[in-house]
């Protein structure tokens, strides 16, 4: 079986994209980076891809008329590409039809807190203001609504006294580029199954 292409989609600086290519890259999982798209031409994650010397691509949303334009060019780029999974990794604008038409149940997103707790921007920021004694990770399918698709994987951390939104944020995100490159080895060898809202993980 040949390796599942990923398309990575990022705005930001990328450090979950570069947990991916690196379990790739180590063969941990059975995939590779096909291409990583951002919709800020000034993300690190886009200077990540060239050094991995994967495909970088910036999409400027502000050159379409709307949403469905925009990603139809995303579509078009990932198709190019040969794209079979669409991995979000700190994307942050919402997914619509066009998008998900393009790739039902081949959308992933991973999220910085415990869903359906705290979806939305800074979930860390959100958790920490709560007052949680725990939060943590979700990777999940994504669908129409805002964090709301099947959850594959969840991870938890521990809120101390002493933190802070920052430090609670760099807790957690070791536990991301732990779970997001987890459940793409779960994606890639066909382990995932949706039942509705659950998502059944087979036995090895
Ligand atoms: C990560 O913490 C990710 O969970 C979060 O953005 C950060 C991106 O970091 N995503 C969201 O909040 C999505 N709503 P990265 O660019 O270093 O991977």
């Amino acid at each position: 079986m040949g390796k599942l292409r990923l398309g990575v989609l990022a705005s930001g600086r990328g450090s979950n994209l570069q947990s991916i290519i690196d379990a790739a890259r180590e063969g941990w999982i059975e995939a590779l980076a096909a291409v990583v798209i951002s919709d800020n031409r000034s993300a690190f994650a886009l200077e990540r891809a060239r050094r991995g010397g994967i495909p970088a691509v910036f999409i400027d949303p502000g050159a379409f008329s709307g949403r469905e334009e925009y990603e139809s060019a995303v579509v078009e780029v990932l198709r190019g590409h040969g794209v079979e999974l669409v991995c979000l990794a700190g994307y942050m604008r919402l997914v619509g039809r066009v998008m998900l038409n393009a790739f039902p149940g081949r959308i992933l997103n991973i999220h910085p807190a415990l869903l359906p707790a705290f979806p939305g921007l800074h979930g860390q920021r959100q958790a920490w203001e709560y007052g949680v004694k725990f939060s943590g990770c979700t990777v999940h399918f994504v669908d129409e609504g805002v964090d709301t698709g099947p959850i594959i994987i969840q991870a938890v951390v521990p809120v101390f006294d002493e933190d802070t939104p920052d430090t609670l944020a760099a807790r957690i995100l070791e536990q991301e580029h732990r779970i997001y490159p987890e459940a793409i080895r779960l994606f890639s060898t066909g382990r995932l199954k949706i039942a509705g809202r659950r998502v059944l993980i087979e036995k090895e």
